[in-house]
């Protein structure tokens, strides 16, 4: 049965929630789920932004052809060719033939190649270019690598609709209100928003501030995403473009310090738990993450949100443990940079995960180390735990003084 939302006069929401898949991308957990949103405009003429992931094509289908409510499917606007929005687009092409396809050159490539799609009925459109749809117009500015090289964002410039595609997109299904003022996004999606901004796009930081100045000089009154919720009261709109200015500039959101640690038996646990306590007595804000548990998705969202990172891995088999030696790759993947780092070892016969991983964290742009690197031979002892003291205290010092 159809479940069509009003977003805005002329504009239904058509998209669906998997609240069933395990992994986003095959990579990142996504316990709260995740929607998979398109959208009808009715005007002069009807057109479809954007289609769903296959988890949800049926339901979409059902809710197209009632918001259609008869009326032919005039354009299908393709802005992102990811499968989680473009899976159903041969479904739609089946079931409305004379759809006009509006897209760019490198969407009508792609298209090609996951479909056996003949490529006619396409209408190519450049930067700037704009349709006329009836009482509307649809204005189409180019987003290369945010998230993929092909995609674009629309914009109406009579209601101040912006189809952003993954941008402003989140992690966590929709359930009830469609809309963000409806929702406690803050409580229940930014971190979800947040891990989904730096695992999906991050690594574009210079492309995601290319597209903010676009976006600066557009009226937007409403943000419509391809995942998570609508936006619509204006100095929402302001604060979340504020959190993807500071996040694509690399900059620290909170001033704070985080552990991550990696530690086989608990010994290098016992050194971060020391070190978090020494930090909180001198009134740093701390948090702990073993990586060996705590997603890498998660840890990395984590490390991009504080400005002080204390990384602490045991030794092994002669290099950095694997789950930190993963998370560090994963950092250096995503453009970590702009950040105070500390440095805890262990290792019972040669330590070396903290040579290694300062040389690892060192060709990372604008790294600046705190403090010595702590070493601790096999268990933490009363000197370990003066060096630990004394690393606090640097990083105290510096959280201060900054
Ligand atoms: C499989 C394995 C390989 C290890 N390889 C090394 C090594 O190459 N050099 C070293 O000094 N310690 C090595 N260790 C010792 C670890 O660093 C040891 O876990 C540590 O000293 C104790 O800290 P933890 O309780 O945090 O694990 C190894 C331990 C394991 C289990
Ligand atoms: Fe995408
Ligand atoms: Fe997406």
């Amino acid at each position: 049965m159809q479940n069509v939302i009003e977003v805005t006069k002329d504009l239904y929401y058509l998209g669906g929630n998997d609240r069933r898949l395990a992994l986003f991308e095959s990579a990142f957990p996504i316990p709260r789920g995740v929607s998979y949103n398109s959208y009808l405009l009715k005007d002069e003429k009807t057109v479809l932004f954007d289609t769903v992931d296959s988890a949800v094509c049926e339901v979409f289908l059902e809710n197209l052809a009632y918001a259609l409510g008869g009326r032919k499917l005039d354009y299908l606007v393709v802005h992102h060719m990811e499968p989680d929005h473009s899976a159903s687009f041969f479904r739609v092409i089946e079931t409305y033939p004379d759809v006009m396809v509006i897209t760019n050159q490198k969407v009508a490539m792609m298209l090609k190649n996951y479909f056996p799609f003949s490529g006619k009925n396409v209408r190519l459109i450049r930067e700037g270019d704009s349709l006329n749809v009836g009482k509307r117009n649809i204005c189409f500015v180019f987003a290369p690598m945010v998230h993929w090289p092909e995609v674009m964002m629309s914009f109406i410039p009579e209601n101040g609709v912006l189809f952003s595609a993954d941008a402003f997109g989140t992690f966590g299904a929709l359930g009830g209100s469609i809309f963000e003022d409806e929702l406690p996004f803050e409580r229940d999606f930014l971190d979800d928003a947040r891990r989904y901004y730096f695992n999906i796009v991050g690594k574009y930081g210079a492309q995601v501030q290319n597209v903010l100045k676009k976006a600066a000089g557009l009226p937007i009154q409403t943000i419509c995403p391809l995942h998570g919720p609508v936006w619509r009261r204006a100095e929402d709109i302001a604060w979340y473009l504020k959190k993807y200015d500071i996040w694509s500039k690399y900059e620290p959101e909170e001033r704070g310090a985080v552990v991550f640690y990696a530690s086989v038996y608990g010994h290098t646990q016992n050194a971060a738990e020391i070190l978090g306590a020494e930090l909180a007595k001198r009134g740093v804000p701390v948090k702990l993450y073993d990586v060996s548990v705590t997603h890498v998705s998660e840890c990395l969202s984590e490390a991009f949100r504080y400005s002080h990172l204390v990384f602490a891995s045991t030794t092994y088999n002669n290099g950095i443990f694997i789950h930190m030696e993963n998370f560090l790759s994963d950092l250096k993947a995503h453009g970590m940079k702009n950040r105070k780092y500390s440095l805890i070892e262990n290792g019972s016969w040669s330590p070396q995960a903290g040579g290694l991983m300062e040389k690892c964290i060192s060709e990372w742009k604008g790294m600046e180390k705190l403090g010595d690197t702590v070493t601790v031979l096999s268990s933490v002892k009363e000197e370990t735990r003066n060096q630990l003291e004394a690393l606090a205290a640097s990083i105290a010092e510096d959280y201060q003084n900054a």
